[in-house]
């Protein structure tokens, strides 16, 4: 399998997975498949959510599909905000508005240890396959660096000194959730053919 489709409208996560995935594995964007479809988060999983995501772009495009769902589990918080991640300010809200009531709800906690992560769900016309990559860390006490997206200003990966959104992209995507779980699907693709 040479193309694939990536069923997401979000633009920094679609340039990591092209970053991580190199040739001869092409991802081939919704925009670049003519797909104007935005599908609603409803499952209550990772998985179940990455599933809906894979399953409804491969129906719309006949194309085989993966899609990313990612979530931070606090352990502060009981593993909040978990699949809850994009909606954790509330609806429609911004990164920097999860960023900032993680800080919030983070303050004056001693154990602040926490994980990224991802769910990949490929689906084609023949079956559907699901991978999982995660990254321990630590959500630090402020926010540091500008690069990554989402909460990556507050989370240290275990063992290192930057942030995620300290590091050079290819130092995140070497120990990142997404780059686990992405090469597990790409090691899979090698030698992956549909009946
Ligand atoms: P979703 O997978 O699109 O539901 O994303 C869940 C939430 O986690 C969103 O708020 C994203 O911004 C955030 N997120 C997803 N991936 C990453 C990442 O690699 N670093 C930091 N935040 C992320």
């Amino acid at each position: 399998m040479s193309s694939i489709l990536f069923g997401t409208n979000n633009p920094d996560k679609l340039r990591e997975i092209r970053a991580i995935v190199g040739p001869p594995l092409q991802v081939m964007s919704l925009r670049e498949a003519g797909i104007d479809l935005d599908v609603e988060e409803t499952e209550d999983t990772l998985v179940g959510n990455a599933l809906l995501k894979a399953r409804t772009y491969h129906q719309a495009s006949g194309l085989p599909c993966f899609a990313d769902d990612t979530g931070l589990e606090v352990d502060a918080l009981g593993g909040a905000p978990g699949v809850y991640s994009a909606r954790y300010a509330g609806p429609d809200c911004s990164y920097q508005d999860n960023v900032a009531k993680m800080l919030r709800e983070m303050a004056g906690k001693a154990v602040r240890t926490a994980r990224f992560r991802t769910a990949i769900a490929f689906v084609d016309s023949e079956a559907e396959y699901t991978f999982e990559g995660v990254v321990e860390g630590t959500i630090t006490e402020e926010v540091r660096g500008e690069g990554g997206f989402g909460y990556d200003p507050l989370f240290l990966p275990e063992g290192q000194h930057q942030t995620f959104a300290e590091m050079a992209p290819a130092d995140k995507h070497a120990i990142s959730h997404r780059g686990k779980a992405v090469r597990k699907l790409a090691d899979f693709l090698q030698t992956y053919r549909p009946a």
